[in-house]
């Protein structure tokens, strides 16, 4: 069968090539984890979405191969039907539609108790990221435990399963961690960046009944904002208007969930939270930047107004699954709003050229493979 494959370490080694295709006995990542007798489950791939991680892996900035091989197949947003399971799967059967989490679990506790979400060690193993193959190909197979099912009437959006994996994680942590205050009802949000993770922050953030503001660069109206409007928040360009005048327009915010990729927003958002607010922290910042702030006066804010800062990354199985009934909801409340989040498809995994290419274009929304 074809998959999309990079030589971790090599600049620009993306390449489609020929691998067994999988069988329902297999182990795929027997380095890391093992699949008990009996768990296994075969998918068939329908669509994968891609992001600037992939292009990054595909830059060499990092990745690493399985070992004993030289190849990382890529690609860790899956959406796929299921073909074959094990005699011990009650989950998922056959012609059910799935999605399948990133990351395996290592050895700390986190890991030991199912929380490799927030594994306390320092490597991670990551389908079509780090140390384990991906999805960019036409079949995998892994443990149940680690599937998660899409309704069939959501099959259209199952592909950002994962993306919302992200959000539907990140915001629960923040309340979570609000838990510290007895009573917390935020009231107005600004979320700090409008790709597929700050629109599907806004669209969660909307459906909790807040004000919310997204703050992206580029003025609308374009797709984005168009996106964030539909969705019953308000779109501002920081060309525009700068978030700390926005604070002052509209009123400090009392939750920021930060998506831009930009570290100095990620601190610029410290500037203007409410007291008793939560700023989260999701970007990914490559590189070295120096900003310069006004920590005295930050620190004193934060401290005298008790805020909280949650950094978040990746999502298990249940936060799949609250991603899963959060665009569930998004679709009956905004209907077709979010699929629109899907602008460049591309058909087959021979135009892997293509997919990259469309990485760089700054209309590219999102791109997805139509295995
Ligand atoms: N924590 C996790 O588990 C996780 C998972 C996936 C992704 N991420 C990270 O989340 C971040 C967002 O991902 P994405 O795919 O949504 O990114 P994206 O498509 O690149 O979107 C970035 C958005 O931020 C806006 N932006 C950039 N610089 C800005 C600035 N200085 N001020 C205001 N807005 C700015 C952009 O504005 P324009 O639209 O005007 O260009 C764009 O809307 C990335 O850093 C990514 O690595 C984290």
């Amino acid at each position: 069968m074809k998959a999309v494959a990079v030589l971790p370490g090599k600049p620009n080694s993306v390449h489609l090539r020929e691998v067994p295709v999988p069988k329902l006995t297999d182990q795929p990542h027997p380095h890391v984890c093992r699949i008990p007798e009996g768990r296994a489950v075969l998918v068939k791939v329908l669509q994968v979405g891609v992001d600037a991680t992939d292009r990054e892996i595909n830059e060499a900035l990092y990745g690493n191969a399985p070992p004993g091989g030289e190849h990382l197949i890529i690609g860790h947003e899956c959406f796929g039907q299921v073909l074959e399971v094990g005699e011990k799967v009650t989950e998922v059967k056959p012609g059910d539609y799935v999605s399948c989490t990133v990351r395996r679990p290592g050895g700390s506790l986190f890991d030991r108790i199912g929380r490799n979400d927030i594994t306390s060690e320092e490597v991670y193993y990551e389908r079509g990221i780090n140390l384990c193959h991906g999805f960019l190909t036409e079949f995998f197979v892994d443990d149940a435990e680690y599937l998660v099912t899409v309704p069939k009437g959501l099959k259209h959006l199952g592909v950002l399963a994962e993306p919302a994996s992200v959000c539907a994680k990140a915001i629960e942590q923040a309340f979570l961690a609000q838990q510290r205050l007895q009573v917390w009802e935020p009231r107005r949000a600004f979320v700090m960046g409008s790709g597929q993770i700050g629109l599907l922050a806004t669209m969660m953030l909307k459906l909790r009944r807040m004000e919310v503001h997204t703050l992206a660069t580029t003025p609308g109206p374009h797709r984005k904002s168009e996106i964030v409007e539909a969705y019953g928040a308000t779109y501002v360009s920081t060309r525009q208007i700068s978030i700390t005048e926005l604070a002052r327009r509209v009123g400090k915010p009392d939750l920021i969930f930060e998506a831009t990729g930009h570290p100095e927003v990620c601190f610029r958002s410290m500037e203007v939270l409410a007291h008793n607010g939560a700023l989260i922290w999701t970007s990914i910042t490559g590189g070295h930047q120096e900003v310069s702030l006004d920590a005295a006066k930050i620190n004193l804010e934060w401290v005298l107004g008790n805020k909280l800062l949650v950094a978040s990354v990746n999502g298990n199985r249940r936060h799949f699954e609250l991603g899963l009934q959060a665009l569930s909801q998004g679709e009956l409340t905004y209907p077709g709003v979010t699929q629109r989040i899907l602008t460049h498809p591309v058909s087959g995994l021979d135009r892997y050229k293509e997919m990259m290419r469309l990485l760089e274009e700054k209309e590219a929304l999102k791109v997805l493979v139509n295995v």
